[in-house]
C-alpha cells in the first residue's frame, strides 16, 4: 500500500468558495471506483507542511497509466509520493492537446467554470461503459446547452469529438467568431465544413458549425482530425441535428435561474430547469449510444435533486446514487448551490450464446457490437499511429457489456475472433460502411448485414 499527497488547483478554492477540496475528494473516488479497480482508500484531507493535500492510499501503488488517468482530475495540480516523511514528486500528464488559452480566454456573464466544466464532464465520462478508455476513445460529447461553449472546449482539448447546440443567437455568434479567430491565430489545421443557416422545407430552422480540427501536421496527415459541431436552435430540436445513438455523452449545465432561465415552449422563461428537463431530457437520452452517460448540474435552489433525477429515470437513464456521486453538491454563491445528476444509458447486453429462437435479435445486436469494435480500432490506431505503424495491427479492447474483445484490422479490413462469433467486414472509406456478421452455430440466414449511417463514429 502507498500513501499520495494531491495538492489542488490554487484558483480552484477560489471558484468554488472553499468546496474544492471536498469535490476534489469525491472526484479521486469516483476515478478509484471506476478506473482504478477500487485500488484507492483512506481519501482524506491533511495538512502537510501548512498546505492542504489531499491524501490517498493505493493498494500497490500508481503505475504509469494510473498517473495517466489521475493527471486529468479537474482540480489536479501536482501529485506527491509520501516516502517516510517526504514527498517525492509524481509527474502527472494530461490528456491536454492544445494550449489551455482554448478554455480560460473568452469571460461573459453566465459562463460555466472551467474546472466545474471539467469536473462534470470527467465524472459522466467516468459513469459511462468507456470509462477504461478515457486515454485512447475519441469520446464524442454533446454539450444541448452550451452557451459560448465552455464544455464543447474541454471536449476539443481532451481530444474528442465536441458538439454544442444552445437556442441563444448571441452565444452561437459570440463562440463561431472566437472559435474560428483562435483557430486561425494559433495556426492550428482546421477546415469549415459548414457555416451559416439550415433549412428545412425551404424554412430556416437553425443556424451551424462543423468544422474539423487536428492537434498538428502529422495528425492532420494520419487523418487523426476532431470534429466540432455547434448549433443554434432550441434543445428540444437537437433530435433534428444529430442522430439518435450517436454520441457518448451528453453534458450540459442548465441554467441557474439567475444569469440565464430556462426557456421551453410551453412555459416560457422560468427559473428553474425542471419544464426543461421534462421536454429535453427524453430528446437528449435519444441521442445518446447505449452504454453512453448523460451529466447535468444544476441550481438546487430552484429545484431538488429527487425532482431532476426523476426526467432522467422517466427517459430510461439509470441515475449513479451511490455515495461518491452523491457527494458533487456545492455552493457556488448566495443564489446557487450547485449540484450533479449523472446517469447512464443501459448498455445493450446481448446473450451470451446465440439463442436459435432469436437469431435475428442477436444478429443485429452483435452485428452492432463489431461495429463498435471496429470504430474503436480505427480510433485506437489513430491515437497510436506513431506506435504501431502501417500493416496488421492487434486490437484488444472491451466490448459492450464489459466483455473482452481480440481481433485485427489491416488497412480497412478487419476481423475479430470471438468465440462464440466470428465477424469480418470490409471498409472502403477508413469508416465502415457495411459490416457482415456470421454466428457460428446459426442457420446461415440468420446472419446478418448492418448498414451504420455516418453518424455512427
Ligand atoms: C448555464 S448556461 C450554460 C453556459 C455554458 N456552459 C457556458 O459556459 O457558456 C445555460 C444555457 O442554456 C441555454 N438555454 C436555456 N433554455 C434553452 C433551450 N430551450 N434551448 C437551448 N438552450 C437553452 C441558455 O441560453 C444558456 O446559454
Amino acid at each position: 500500500m502507498k500513501r499520495y499527497g494531491m495538492l489542488i488547483l490554487p484558483s480552484a478554492n477560489r471558484v468554488y468558495a472553499g468546496a474544492a477540496v471536498e469535490l476534489t475528494r469525491a472526484e479521486l473516488e469516483i476515478f478509484g471506483a471506476t478506473v482504478l479497480d477500487g485500488r484507492v482508500g483512506a481519501v482524506q484531507t491533511s495538512t502537510v507542511g501548512g498546505v492542504r493535500y489531499v491524501t490517498f492510499d493505493v493498494d500497490g501503488g500508481l503505475s504509469e497509466r494510473d498517473t495517466a488517468l489521475l493527471g486529468n482530475l479537474s482540480s489536479a495540480y501536482a501529485l506527491f509520493e509520501f516516502v517516510g516523511d517526504l514527498l517525492r514528486p509524481v509527474p502527472l500528464t494530461r490528456l491536454d492537446r492544445f494550449d489551455d488559452d482554448l478554455i480560460t480566454i473568452q469571460k461573459y456573464p453566465g459562463k460555466t467554470n472551467e474546472q466545474f466544466t471539467k469536473l462534470l464532464l470527467n465524472v459522466t465520462l467516468l459513469a459511462s461503459d468507456w470509462a477504461g478508455d478515457l486515454l485512447t476513445r475519441r469520446f464524442r460529447v454533446l454539450d444541448p446547452l452550451c452557451g459560448r461553449g465552455t464544455t464543447v472546449n474541454q471536449a476539443i482539448m481532451y481530444g474528442f469529438d465536441a458538439a454544442g447546440l444552445d437556442r441563444d443567437s448571441k452565444d452561437f455568434e459570440a463562440y463561431q467568431a472566437f472559435l474560428t479567430t483562435w483557430l486561425k491565430r494559433k495556426r492550428i489545421k482546421h477546415r469549415v465544413l459548414e457555416s451559416g443557416p439550415v433549412r428545412r422545407e425551404r424554412k430556416v430552422v437553425g443556424r451551424r458549425l462543423r468544422l474539423e480540427v487536428a492537434a498538428s501536421k502529422e495528425a492532420h496527415k494520419a487523418g487523426d482530425v476532431q470534429s466540432v459541431d455547434v448549433v443554434n436552435a432550441d434543445t428540444t430540436r437537437a433530435g433534428e441535428f444529430f442522430r439518435p445513438g450517436s454520441v457518448d455523452l451528453v453534458v450540459a449545465d442548465a441554467p441557474y435561474g439567475v444569469q440565464h432561465g430556462s426557456r421551453t415552449a410551453e412555459q416560457g422563461l422560468a427559473r428553474d430547469p425542471l419544464a426543461l428537463l421534462a421536454a429535453a431530457v427524453p430528446v437528449w437520452a435519444r441521442l445518446l449510444r447505449p452504454g453512453g452517460a448523460l451529466g447535468i448540474s444544476w441550481n438546487t435552489n430552484v429545484a431538488r435533486r429527487e425532482a431532476a433525477a426523476e426526467h432522467l429515470t422517466a427517459a430510461g437513464l439509470t441515475v449513479q446514487d451511490q455515495p461518491p456521486w452523491r457527494a458533487l453538491s456545492h455552493r457556488v454563491d448566495q443564489a446557487i448551490v450547485r449540484d450533479i445528476l449523472v446517469a447512464q444509458n443501459p448498455p445493450l447486453t446481448p446473450h451470451p450464446h446465440p439463442h436459435p429462437h432469436r437469431p435475428r435479435d442477436l444478429a443485429l445486436s452483435v452485428a452492432e457490437m463489431c461495429l463498435m469494435r471496429l470504430m474503436r480500432g480505427h480510433k485506437v490506431q489513430d491515437r497510436a499511429s506513431g506506435e504501431g505503424g502501417g500493416g496488421r495491427r492487434r486490437l484488444t479492447g472491451v466490448g459492450v457489456g464489459g466483455r473482452a474483445v481480440t481481433g485485427s484490422v489491416s488497412g480497412n479490413a478487419w476481423s475479430t475472433e470471438d468465440t462464440p462469433w466470428t465477424s469480418s467486414g470490409r471498409s472502403s472509406t477508413g469508416r465502415p460502411t457495411s459490416v457482415t456478421v456470421i454466428i457460428k452455430g446459426i442457420p446461415a440466414g440468420a446472419s446478418t448485414r448492418s448498414t451504420p449511417t455516418s453518424s455512427a463514429g
